[in-house]
């Protein structure tokens, strides 16, 4: 076993501990005040230079080597989702409602570990590491929040490290890909006008629900039928309201939805083809259409070198680690606003419990994770983090 995990190994029951304290009580985006607290205390006892408060709970402490060098960022969420928990252990959220049902509570962990194995290799450092944790992931634009407050300046970054655990995936996996990891995502809304009537006489009114109904079903016809194959996008629909009573057609139609995609040019033909199909589909049926799409977050790509640097940090630190070169997913991250503007490398470490009865995925109220990804996911990211300052 390498030194490096052989230490994270030994902190265990510290990485645990932490885990399931922060699972005990969940807070949701912008209001981890309990949690940043914990991270901040843990942080200025290893001796990290510790400042609170940024982008409302977000935590950045530094640790300098014993030389100068590059500065390095490794950052890890500590929001939890509006979710009432049902995994019935014996760590389970206290406060109702709230659940770490994504492994944020996992990645704090992993990320105060880090922080012991590299502070006590400090001699050997050349360069800073800059921890950063960070607020509200789950759609709230924290991530955004910490570049507006520089996180990525004073010291200047030159290189960004992220990991997720991993759910899908067992322990013992993980996924480094040298290139697009996770999607970039739109918010859609799309409000259909027609003309209210009585439901026994349609032909004095103009039906936005059927309307609406059309233009759902074409805009399955995008992804399968506008775009290549080969190429990637996701497009779903998964809101929708009309109507108050049984028998009266309504003035207008909601729907909401998310699209998916890693490349431009395949956003901007998706984009093309929904607004094509939804003002067409109106004009046919006799309504006006009126959209709203916004672009939420970029796609997160892996700089190749950085990819590489991972993934040997990764073969030295656990040779028995299953490595993933091609893995991707249809979900999206906001780390990809810290790479955007400084390369990096975002990698997954597969948590998966061994009886597939157990697992269940990311933001399900049955939630859980096999501990045993802990140590590994600590000691591939220390590694990647010295290797990074090399
Ligand atoms: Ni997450």
């Amino acid at each position: 076993m390498s030194e490096i995990l052989e230490h994270a190994q030994a902190l265990f029951s510290y990485a645990s501990m932490l885990r399931r304290d922060f699972h005990r009580h969940p807070e949701i985006g912008f209001q981890e005040v309990r949690t940043a607290g914990i991270v901040a205390r843990e942080l200025t006892q290893l001796g990290l230079e510790v400042t609170t408060g940024i982008a409302e709970t977000g935590v950045v402490a530094l640790l300098e080597g014993s030389q100068p060098g590059p500065v390095v960022l490794l950052r890890f969420d500590m929001d939890a989702l509006p979710i009432q928990e049902e995994t019935g252990a014996e760590y389970a959220s206290q406060n109702p409602g709230v659940m770490h049902a994504c492994g944020h509570d996992g990645h704090m962990a992993v990320g105060l570990t880090v922080a012991k194995l590299l502070a006590a290799r400090r001699d050997s450092l050349r360069g800073t590491l800059k921890f950063v944790f960070q607020p509200a992931e789950e759609g709230l634009g924290g991530a955004e929040r910490m570049v507006e407050a520089g996180v990525l300046e004073n010291p200047q970054v030159d290189r960004t490290l992220a990991l997720h655990i991993w759910n899908e995936k067992p322990v013992g996996w993980v996924g480094i890909p040298a290139g697009p990891l996770m999607a970039g995502a739109d918010m859609f809304t799309v409000r259909v006008e027609g003309k209210g009537g009585h439901g026994a006489m349609p032909h004095q009114a103009v039906d936005p629900i059927a309307a609406a109904a059309q233009m759902i079903t074409a805009l399955q016809t995008i992804v399968s039928r506008s775009l290549s194959p080969l190429e990637s996008a996701v497009l779903s629909v998964c809101q929708i309201s009309a109507g108050e009573a049984f028998n009266v057609i309504p003035q207008a139609a909601e729907f909401r939805g998310t699209i998916r995609s890693f490349e431009p040019h395949v956003r901007s033909r998706v984009v093309e083809r929904f607004n094509a199909v939804i003002h067409e589909t109106a004009a046919a049926m006799g309504c006006t259409a009126s959209i709203q799409l916004r672009a939420i977050t970029p796609p997160v790509i892996n700089d190749p070198d950085a990819a590489a640097l991972v993934t040997k940090a990764a073969q030295e630190a656990a040779p028995e680690l299953a490595i993933d070169p091609n893995y991707r997913s249809m979900v999206s991250e906001d780390m990809a606003f810290m790479m955007e503007k400084v390369s990096g490398c975002y990698f997954l470490v597969g948590s998966g419990r061994p009886e597939p009865e157990t697992s269940y995925p990311h933001h399900h109220p049955k939630f859980d994770i096999d501990e045993a990804v802990l140590p590994y996911a600590a000691a591939v990211m220390a590694a990647a983090a010295m290797e990074a300052l090399k």
